[in-house]
């Protein structure tokens, strides 16, 4: 009897169904030659579902992805759908997704690919060596917390939300964080705003009250306006750094340069139990969709963390990323990294790449 798992694939918008049809192709390649099964199966999400169902996670997408032992997304977001009311917009499916799935850990993982040190529109000596891990908060703070809204007192406008959170919402991801930077190098920079914010005030105290468990790990705190300058000064310092949703949200776009590409980095949203939530960290690139010239490899990347955080095919994880990693040394680029000299593909031809890396990779020698 082979292991089989069921996917969710929700490919969305923009590139996303492009990028979607390259990691497709590889799960069922790499889990044909590693003799496992997947089953795939594709649901309206994002603005994609806005114009088939009016809503962007229709009933039936939320059934399917909590029935699955993974759910793999591209990418949602679109110009069309811009001008809808707040309730009907493309990210609040998201939103609603990571809320409903109960994903509260949110791994980013920054890398930088020796074959693109010199994409980076930063110093060779600023980012060579840097592998850190971002851990978001994603189902609490400013985005969820409340009360929140708009009214109107006396002819002036005004509109509101609420950073929030609970004690044990903090120790949670507090742990994970800590977890993770004991199986790195064992050291996890805290970010907060904690000179300002009383909710950062408690984000601190819980953070240094959840350190006795992990006291192998040596933990920092850094203002948040000073994390965002240390990112990009000397990232090398990093090992994990933890943050709450928003601060997460900003720091992660701002860390993903250092890779040169955001079309390089994947991520995973984990909760206590049931199925994770991985897609790269970038969006649909609406400007993209259609030509055949975005970059699958953040895809691709996030189709390896589901394997291996998700299904635990660790193997099959570490043979996607080792294609990834062949095709670049090879000199294959799509149009974000490409440059004099570099060998310039589309979407599907990278896809094309890729598959024969593995195949040469996987075939019997
Ligand atoms: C991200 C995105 C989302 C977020 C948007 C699309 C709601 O920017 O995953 O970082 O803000 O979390
Ligand atoms: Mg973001």
């Amino acid at each position: 009897m082979t292991t089989t798992h069921r996917i969710t694939l929700l490919p969305g918008d923009g590139i996303g169904p492009e990028i979607m049809a390259v990691a497709r192709r590889l799960l069922e390649r790499v889990s044909a030659l590693r003799g496992f099964t997947l089953r795939l199966e594709e649901h309206p999400f994002g603005g994609a579902a806005i114009d088939v169902c009016g809503e962007p996670l229709p009933p039936s997408t939320l059934e399917a992805a909590r029935g699955a032992d993974a759910v793999l997304l591209a990418a949602i977001g679109s110009p069309r759908h811009d001008h809808l009311p707040r309730e009907k917009r493309p990210e609040t499916g998201l939103l609603a997704l990571r809320s409903s799935l109960g994903l509260f850990a949110n791994l980013r993982p920054v890398k930088i690919f020796p074959a693109l040190l010199e994409a980076s529109s930063l110093k060779r000596s600023v980012i060579e060596g840097v592998d850190l891990l971002v851990v978001r908060e994603l189902t609490g703070g400013v985005y969820f917390g409340t009360p929140k809204g708009r009214v109107e007192a006396e002819g002036r406008v005004r509109a509101f939300n609420t950073m929030a959170y609970f004690a044990d919402e903090v120790d949670r991801i507090a742990r994970v964080a800590f977890a993770l930077a004991a199986s790195r190098r064992g050291e996890l920079c805290s970010v907060d705003k904690a000179n300002v914010l009383d909710v950062s005030q408690l984000w601190r105290e819980r953070v240094e009250a959840i350190h006795a468990e992990f006291p192998s790990v040596r933990l920092s705190h850094m203002y948040v306006d000073n994390a965002a300058m240390q990112l990009v000064r000397a990232p090398r310092q990093f090992d994990v750094l933890l943050t709450s949703n928003l601060f997460g949200d900003i720091l992660s776009d701002e860390a993903a340069m250092l890779s040169g590409s955001i079309g390089m980095l994947p991520s995973a949203s984990l909760g206590a139990s049931g199925p994770g939530l991985f897609e790269p960290i970038h969006g649909s690139a609406p400007d993209l969709a259609g030509q055949d010239a975005a970059n699958p490899l953040a895809m691709v990347l996030s189709a390896a963390m589901m394997l291996r955080l998700g299904l635990k095919e660790e193997q099959a994880a570490a043979d996607l990323e080792a294609a990834v990693d062949q095709v670049l040394a090879a000199g294959f680029r799509t149009a974000d990294l490409w440059s004099e000299g570099l060998r310039r593909v589309g979407c599907q031809a990278m896809g094309d790449q890729l598959e024969a890396a593995l195949a040469g990779r996987l075939s019997p020698a």
